[in-house]
């Protein structure tokens, strides 16, 4: 009880997160109900049933259909903004949302709509919430290189509310490899360049982030650690791992989260952090995350500080704002 209310009031930031993976049930059958379109559930009791997973790729294929009912501008307006609310909610301080574009532009949603809606919800939560955020596009690397630079030229006019790009969906088969020139050119329009990598990939699908694409912060990671010069390397250029605990034992990455290596992660001397991925869809928000894991791996009080530190620290703020956030989870630490 104690350590919860330490991570209820523990000033936060996540840095994994899918904005199309926080859609709770309820909120889909009420746009479902409003754009009028079926969806292949008739209770929230069988979508919860469905959200059972034996791997990546048996979750995205849930994943992708969800969003499906979202179509005007004001469904991602409120997506958005309801997980913001969660973030006030757990002292989520500041947040860095990834998108998947190619997820309704595929299906005939215009980029604008999608942006317009996000970014207007991120403008309200900064005024009405105080919740800091920015936005990481990413591309679905299940997808053509070409079609990734279709999204990067859409993206062209909206390149003032994007921070990041990223790269996400089904990893195995689909390597860093893939997307070099499409990186190259994201980093000359001046985005950071960010992925997935080591979640179901192995080692050398990190080792591709890392020298191909030139990542700066590892999306999961977790395979890294099957490769000791790996994690020396990533020390060396002091990269940050987001590491999400609830969805690694939701998508089998992991068995069981009292065998999660983020304690022997952090132990080794790898940055980590804790973040939620998809909290509608692998049972927890980011401060459940926390909260089992530190249950799990008996973490101390340290232990989430450091890992909240991280949070700020590896962000992609400039780094006044670094600073300030770290000085009120200093104060924060201080007195409790
Ligand atoms: N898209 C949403 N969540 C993801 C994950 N955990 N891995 C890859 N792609 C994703
Ligand atoms: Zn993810």
């Amino acid at each position: 009880m104690v350590m919860k209310k330490f991570i209820q009031n523990l000033p936060k930031a996540e840095l994994h997160l899918h904005i199309e993976g926080t859609f709770e049930p309820a909120l889909m059958f009420e746009i479902a109900q409003r754009n009028q379109i079926k969806i292949p559930f008739k209770s929230v009791k069988e979508v919860e049933e469905a959200y059972k997973f034996s791997c990546l790729q048996d979750f995205l294929d849930i994943y992708y259909q969800g969003a499906q009912v979202l179509i005007k501008e004001q469904d991602f307006y409120d997506l958005t903004y309801a997980y913001l609310k969660k973030c006030a909610a757990q002292n989520v301080r500041h947040t860095e949302i990834m998108f998947d574009p190619q997820t309704h532009t595929d299906r005939g949603i215009s980029f604008e709509t999608v942006i317009t809606g996000i970014s207007r919800a991120c403008a309200d939560a900064k005024s009405k919430l105080g919740v800091s955020s920015l936005l990481i596009m990413s591309f679905l690397r299940h997808l053509s290189e070409e079609q990734a630079f279709k999204t990067l030229e859409q993206s062209f006019a909206f390149r003032h509310l994007i921070t990041a790009v990223g790269l996400d969906s089904s990893e195995k088969g689909n390597p860093p490899s893939k997307f070099v020139k499409v990186y190259k050119a994201s980093v000359n329009m001046g985005y950071i360049p960010l992925a997935h990598a080591g979640e179901e990939g192995d080692a050398s699908y990190v080792w591709e982030a890392l020298n191909l694409l030139k990542i700066k912060r590892i999306d999961h990671g977790n395979n890294a650690l099957q490769d000791p010069k790996l994690v020396q390397e990533i020390i060396k250029r002091d990269m940050a791992l987001t590491v999400c605990p609830l969805s690694n034992t939701a998508l089998k990455v992991v068995e069981n989260l009292k065998d999660h290596p983020l304690k022997k992660m952090m132990d080794l001397g790898l940055k980590v952090t804790i973040n939620s991925d998809d909290p509608a869809y692998f049972g927890g928000q980011i401060n459940q995350n926390y909260v089992e894991i530190q249950k799990a791996l008996s973490l101390t009080k340290d232990d989430l500080y450091l890992l909240a530190k991280n949070s700020f620290e590896y962000s992609l703020l400039a780094r006044s704002e670094k600073e300030f956030f770290k000085a009120e989870l200093e104060l924060y630490y201080q007195s409790n």
